[in-house]
């Protein structure tokens, strides 16, 4: 049978058919626009997402036997809040995982409720991104927007609700909402109390593996597909790519290079870090993980090659660089292009060169920003040592991982092995994974882990390499500390 693994990320939806062997059949994209109303603000239309998906869609399975598929489910770009009212029409534009306007209800959250209080009922704290700030941010600034809230739903749950008419999430992407109790797996009254909200106006919480329904059949009918395509409930989108590169089970890690950049650790028990740098949510095998996560990962990279260097040859550039040059970069890159969320919580945080001098060249500005996105990689994975996590090795997907170079770094600066999965494409795969299971293919996602992901190559740390990137690493660390002040002024 075949399967339809959604990625509805933050540039574009990708679409992947695959077997239950895991042979891919085709991969379809399509982007849409991104909208920055002010410095720091990240919106986007749900129609948009539903059109390009449905595009997509028709696209992905045109050339395929369509009595065959069987299954569709999602990997969800995490935490945008989308509202829709009585009429199910979408109240304002998506406010997304990326937009720091939430500042004052991040510091209400924190402060006036507390961290302690916020980490028992929901097991994390306040970040800018997450969903509850933003419905307070709704409720202050928008007031007639607030009083028309009928539904609160994640984007990826959007979809689900327009293919099945099931007004439902899951409980991997709906941890990230801060307002879920994460270790009961329910909603959090006490949360719902503080936004000023009901149980009502949220969705039915399922696991990710769960089937929500089948697909609707005038969209059936329109697809020219049967009428018992089976819905599945997805996960967001680190918690689909954990899956879709076996990052299922304890203590299992995945590093993604995506427009975000996260490290994501599988946990069978639940756990939370003590200072809340790391989310504790639960994960998409019916499990728990932690998980830090950066604001600009590879979208610093698109951001340097396309708009400030002016190309799209992202590999030609790379070619460039000096490889005898990796370790003694005297340049480093803050990749604080959104602010950042893990470990500074601070959505002032801006990106910054330093250590620039006469001779510095192009090819050391595009070194510096891979590394310091490794960099501030490596920020994470310390504190997930600091609460006694110790790993050898990472899988690594997302749009990064076509950089041998970008692979290398990571390897280096963690000190980590790296492997790379047959196919980086990690939350469509494991979108279309939890189809399988929901739709009885598998007994579970480990056993669908088990049965389709492969590896295609390791990375392995070189000491003499590690040891010279340690030293800028201690030399990175001082950076943000330095300039945490300066960043509060001008960000203003
Ligand atoms: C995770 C997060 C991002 C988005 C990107 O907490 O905010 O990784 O899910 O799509």
């Amino acid at each position: 049978m075949l399967y339809v693994g959604i990625d509805l990320g933050t540039s574009a939806v990708k679409l992947l058919l695959m077997d239950e062997k895991g042979k891919i059949h085709n991969i379809v994209s399509k982007e849409y626009p991104l909208y920055f109303p002010h410095p720091g603000w990240s919106e986007q239309e749900p129609k948009d997402w539903y059109e390009k998906s449905m595009e997509g869609l028709k696209e992905l399975i045109s050339g395929a036997d369509k009595s065959q598929i069987a299954g569709i489910s999602f990997g969800g770009q995490m935490h945008g809040l989308v509202i829709l009212d009585e009429n199910d029409e979408v109240i304002r534009p998506a406010i997304l995982w990326n937009d720091g306007r939430t500042t004052k209800e991040v510091e209400y959250l924190n402060g006036t409720i507390g961290k302690e209080r916020l980490s028992e009922y929901t097991a994390n704290i306040a970040f800018a991104g997450f969903t509850a700030p933003k419905i307070l941010w709704v409720r202050e600034n928008e007031p007639e927007n607030f009083k028309r809230i009928c539904k609160i739903m994640l984007p990826k749950d959007y979809l689900a609700y327009r293919l099945s008419g099931t007004f439902c999430t899951d409980l991997s992407d709906a941890s990230g909402m801060l307002l879920l109790d994460v270790k009961n797996r329910k909603w959090s009254q006490e949360m719902c109390e503080i936004c000023g909200i009901t149980t009502d106006q949220l969705p039915a919480l399922y696991e990710s593996y769960e089937k929500v329904g089948t697909l609707r059949p005038e969209l059936a009918a329109e697809l020219g597909l049967g009428e018992n395509v089976v819905i599945a409930a997805g996960a967001g989108d680190n918690a689909a790519a954990a899956v879709g590169t076996g990052t299922v089970g304890d203590g299992k890690c995945n590093i993604s290079l995506g427009t975000s950049g996260t490290i994501f650790i599988s946990s069978r028990t639940f756990g939370v870090d003590r200072n809340n740098a790391l989310h504790s949510f639960d994960h998409a095998d019916g499990s728990y993980h932690l998980m830090g996560c950066m604001l600009s990962a590879a979208s610093c990279n698109r951001w340097w090659m396309e708009e400030i260097v002016g190309t799209g040859d992202y590999s030609a550039e790379q070619k460039k660089i000096d490889v005898s040059k990796l370790g003694s970069n005297h340049v480093f890159f803050l990749p604080y292009l959104m602010g950042e969320r893990s470990p500074w919580n601070d959505p002032d945080a801006r990106a910054t060169f330093t250590g620039i001098t006469m001779d510095t060249t192009r090819e050391d500005m595009t070194q510096a920003v891979l590394e310091g996105v490794a960099f501030a990689t490596r920020d994470m994975y310390e504190v997930a040592k600091s609460i006694g996590i110790h790993l050898d090795r990472t899988m690594i997907c997302g749009g990064g991982v076509k950089s041998p170079l970008w692979r290398k770094m990571i390897a280096n600066i963690l000190n980590i092995k790296v492997d790379v999965p047959e196919c980086e494409q990690g939350p469509g795969m494991g979108g279309a994974m939890l189809a399988m299971v929901a739709a009885g293919e598998y007994e579970n996602v480990e056993a669908a882990a088990a049965a389709i992901v492969s590896v295609r190559e390791t990375e392995e740390p070189d000491p003499a390499l590690v040891e010279k990137y340690e030293a800028r690493y201690q030399q990175f660390k001082t950076l943000y500390p330095a300039l945490k002040d300066a960043f509060a002024v001008i960000s203003k």
